[in-house]
């Protein structure tokens, strides 16, 4: 490995990059894929929506195209093989459904899940691994949840299968490591998209609340992740593998402490 300067000025990043991203029309897709095209990569956007008119900074070269395709679907897009990328964002996953207990789920409603949040991942890195193998180079980034890393109750067999994606990452990350291909995942909380609208869900009167729900008050904002996704993404990134970076305001560190109004802390219901 040669040394690099610590100091230096990262400038663009992803200069010469080719990158797929699915899912990058809107939300976290849309703010990663405009980021790495912002430094320098030739961005492959996957979607089921088309895509509209995208603004990023152009001035690194970078290049920002999309395929409408749904990735859930059984064949991987040969446009997605043919533009051989060297990174790949496992960006799509959804609750799919509204919070109901186990008890009520059907076997359906399980195979959705899974498909949608662990075995369209597995296909495409399947299908994009070999390339990068070939090219001695590689990082994919799967974005998880903090639900990975704790309980979500009403969306068990989601959480049990973002926990799932979480565990590929690491055992793929052994895996390829050595043919210089780099595993790692972004577990976001509370960030402000269409798939959980915050603005919506937190009522005007309980704004004020934010920095009891996550020690860095809220809500975060898509290029919160991107910032994360582009750091594993990069050589910046270069000796980690197999990690996950949580993107969350601090929800799972401080894993359920909150701070009193009055004064000090407590992990328990109703601020005994
Ligand atoms: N927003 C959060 O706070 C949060 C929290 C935890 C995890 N996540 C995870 O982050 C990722 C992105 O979440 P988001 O909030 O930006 O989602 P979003 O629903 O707002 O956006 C998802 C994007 O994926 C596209 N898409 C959906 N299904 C697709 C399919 N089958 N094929 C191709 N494109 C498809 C949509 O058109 C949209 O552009 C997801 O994996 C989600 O589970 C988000």
């Amino acid at each position: 490995m040669t040394s690099m300067n610590l100091t230096f000025t990262p400038g663009a990043l992803l200069r010469g990059r080719r990158a797929v991203v699915t899912g990058g029309v809107a939300g976290i897709g849309a703010a990663i894929a405009r980021s790495f095209a912002a430094h320098g990569a030739h961005v492959l956007i996957a979607d089921v929506n088309p895509i509209g008119d995208v603004d990023f900074d152009g001035a690194a070269g970078g290049r920002l195209d999309a395929i409408v395709a749904d990735v859930c679907s059984s064949q991987v897009e040969p446009a997605l093989v043919e533009h051989r990328p060297d990174i790949l964002v496992n960006n799509v996953g959804h609750f799919v459904r509204a919070p109901q207990e186990f008890t009520a789920d059907t076997a359906e409603q399980w195979a959705g899940l899974h498909e949608v949040n662990f075995a369209h991942a597995l296909r495409l890195t399947h299908a994009l691994l070999p390339g990068m193998t070939e090219r001695g180079r590689g990082a994919v980034v799967n974005l998880t949840t903090v639900e990975a890393h704790r309980a979500i109750p009403g969306h068990t067999v989601y959480s049990a299968y973002k926990a799932a994606l979480m565990q590929f990452t690491r055992s793929l990350a052994a895996e390829v490591g050595p043919a210089g291909i780099r595993v790692n995942a972004v577990a976001p909380d509370l960030i402000e998209t269409a798939q959980v609208p915050y603005g919506d869900l937190v009522p005007e009167q309980d704004r004020a609340l934010w920095p009891l729900w996550s020690p860095l008050g809220g809500p975060g904002k898509p290029e919160d992740v991107a910032g994360a996704a582009l750091f594993l993404a990069s050589d910046l990134s270069r000796f980690v593998t197999g990690s996950t970076i949580h993107v969350d305001g601090g929800t799972h560190g401080a894993g359920g402490w909150v701070p009193r109004p009055t004064g000090g802390w407590t992990n328990r219901p109703r601020n005994p």
